[in-house]
C-alpha cells in the first residue's frame, strides 16, 4: 500500500507525520486531499488529518526527516525479471538517509523485503554517512488488502516488530500504543530476519490456500461434488479457517503473484526449495486459460462471438489490474479471434492502457448487449445482482461464465442461461451433467 495510507493511518493514531515522495506533482495533489489511486475512505482520512495539522507532505527527505524519530521506507519494490525484488530504491533511499543522519533515529523497512534487506540497508546507511551518528535498524512488516487498508491498518490481526535494540523496539510499541485498547497483539521479533520471513510466509501461505482450493474445485468438477461446501466445511474446522478457500480466477494484485514469486528465489538461493509455493504459482498461473477452455465449452468457437467482461481489476474496491486474471483472459480471448467489450466500475483507464482497442462500456448491461457470453470476472457489487431477464433480451447469446461463483446453475438455468462456474456440478434431476 502506499505511503500516503500509513501516512494518514499513523497521524490519524495521534503523531506527527511527514510523507515524503520524490513526485513533485503527487505531493501537491495529497496536499488538496487528492488521491492518486482508489482507496476507499482515503481521501477524507487524509483531507482530515491535514487540516488538523497531524499530516504533511514534501518532496524534501531532508525536510521529513528533520525532526523524525522513525523514519519508515515505504518506496516500491518492483518484481526484477528473475523473480526477486528490486531493492534499487530502498537502497538508493538508505544512501541519502545515510548523508543526511544527523541524531538518533529508527529505520524502518516497511516495503515487503528479501530476508536480510534490513541488515543489508543498515551497512549501506552506516557507509552514506558524513559523521558517525547512532541508529538502528527495524522491520515492520504489514498486512494492508488493497480496498480495505485503513480498516487493516486500524483493526490489525497483529502488529510485527522486528528489530534487536531496545530503544528501537520502546519507539515502535509507542507508535502502535493506540492499538491497545483494541488488545492487538504485538510480535516483537528479536531477530529481524524473522520479522522479514513472516511477510512472505503469510502471503504464501494466504496464496497457497487459494491455489489448493482451486485445485481441489478442479477435481470437485470431475467427482460432481460441490467446491463451495467443500469449502465452508474446511472452512469451519477452526485449524483451517474460512478465509481465502474461494475457488475461481485466483490470485492477482501487487502483493501474492510478486511475494510468492521473491519466497522461492530466496529458497533457491539458500538452497531450500519452497516447492509448495511454486506450485501454487503455477496452479494459478493456469487459471485463466480454464477460465478461457470454459468460455470454449459454452459458446464454441470464440472466433466472430462477442465476450462481454464484467469486471477487470484483480479483486473487488480497487482499480488496480496488476497481474490480474483479465489481463490474460484478455489476451486469450482476443487471441482467438473474439470481440472483447468490458466494463468495470474503476479499473477501466488503466484496462485501457494496456488494451486500447476493446469496446469499454458504460455498465454492465450496455457491455452485455449484443454479446454472445457475458464473464463475470471480478464480484464487484453491483454485477451481484443482474437483472437477469434483462440481459437475456440484451444479448445475441445466452452463456454466462461465472469466474467468481456469484450466481448457480439452478438460478441462470431458470432464465434460459448455459452457465458455467468453478468447482459446482451441474445437477439434472438428480444427475451431474458436465
Ligand atoms: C494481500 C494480502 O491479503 C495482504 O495481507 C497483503 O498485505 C497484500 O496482499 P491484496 O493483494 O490487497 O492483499 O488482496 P486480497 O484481498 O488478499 O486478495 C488477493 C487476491 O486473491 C485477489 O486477486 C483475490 O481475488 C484473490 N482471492 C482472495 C481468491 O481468489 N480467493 C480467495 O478466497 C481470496
Amino acid at each position: 500500500m502506499s505511503t500516503s495510507s500509513r501516512g494518514a493511518c499513523l497521524a490519524d493514531f495521534g503523531h506527527d507525520v511527514v510523507c515524503v515522495d520524490i513526485l513533485e506533482e503527487r505531493i501537491r495533489g495529497l496536499e488538496r486531499g487528492e488521491i492518486p489511486f482508489y482507496e476507499p475512505g482515503l481521501d477524507s482520512l487524509v483531507t482530515k488529518n491535514v487540516r488538523d495539522e497531524r499530516l504533511r507532505f514534501t518532496t524534501s527527505l531532508a525536510e521529513g526527516m528533520r525532526n523524525a524519530q522513525v523514519v519508515f521506507i515505504a518506496v516500491q519494490t518492483p518484481q526484477s525479471s528473475s523473480g526477486e525484488a528490486d531493492l534499487t530504491y530502498v537502497m538508493e533511499v538508505g544512501k541519502q538517509i545515510g548523508a543526511l543522519l544527523d541524531d538518533y533515529k529508527v529505520i524502518c523497512t516497511k516495503s515487503t523485503v528479501p530476508v536480510g534487506t534490513a541488515r543489508r540497508l543498515a551497512k549501506v546507511i552506516r557507509d552514506a554517512q558524513k559523521k558517525p551518528v547512532d541508529f538502528d535498524m527495524a522491520s515492520n512488516p504489514e498486512f494492508l488488502r488493497e480496498g480495505s487498508s485503513i480498516e487493516d491498518f486500524m483493526r490489525p490481526d497483529r502488529v510485527v516488530i522486528g528489530t534487536e535494540a531496545a530503544p528501537a523496539e520502546h519507539l515502535m510499541r509507542e507508535i502502535y500504543r493506540p492499538l491497545f485498547l483494541l488488545d492487538t497483539p504485538i510480535v516483537h521479533c528479536p531477530r529481524i530476519e524473522t520479522a522479514e520471513l513472516i511477510k512472505y510466509a503469510c502471503n504464501s501461505f494466504l496464496a497457497t490456500k487459494i491455489s489448493f482450493i482451486n485445485q481441489v474445485a478442479s477435481l470437485a468438477e470431475k467427482v460432481g461434488a460441490d467446491i463451495t461446501q467443500v469449502a465452508k466445511a474446511m472452512g469451519l474446522d477452526r485449524r483451517i479457517g474460512g478465509k481465502f478457500l474461494h475457488a475461481g480466477l485466483g490470485f492477482g494484485g501487487s502483493c501474492f503473484p510478486k511475494d510468492t514469486q521473491a519466497l522461492v528465489r530466496i529458497g533457491e538461493e539458500h538452497g531450500e526449495p519452497i516447492s509448495i509455493v511454486a506450485a501454487a504459482i503455477e496452479v494459478n498461473a493456469g487459471l485463466p486459460a480454464r477460465a478461457f477452455a470454459k468460455a470454449r465449452k459454452l459458446v464454441g468457437d470464440p472466433r466472430g462471438k462477442v465476450v462481454a467482461l464484467l469486471g477487470l481489476s484483480f479483486k473487488p474496491n480497487t482499480d488496480d489490474i496488476r497481474q490480474a486474471g483479465s489481463l490474460e483472459l484478455t489476451r486469450l480471448l482476443l487471441e482467438a479471434g473474439a470481440t472483447v467489450r468490458a466494463h468495470d466500475p474503476v479499473a477501466m483507464p488503466g484496462f485501457r492502457k494496456v488494451y486500447p482497442d476493446l469496446q469499454y462500456c458504460k455498465n454492465a448491461y450496455e457491455t452485455c448487449e449484443g454479446a454472445d457470453l457475458a464473464v463475470l470476472v471480478t464480484e464487484w457489487n453491483q454485477y451481484r445482482q443482474l437483472d437477469l431477464n434483462h440481459l437475456g433480451e440484451i444479448m445475441r447469446g445466452k452463456a454466462f461464465l461465472d469466474c467468481r461463483n456469484v450466481y448457480n446453475d439452478e438460478r441462470l438455468t431458470e432464465y434460459g442461461f448455459a452457465y458455467a462456474c468453478f468447482g459446482r456440478p451441474r445437477v439434472r434431476d438428480g444427475e451431474v451433467v458436465s
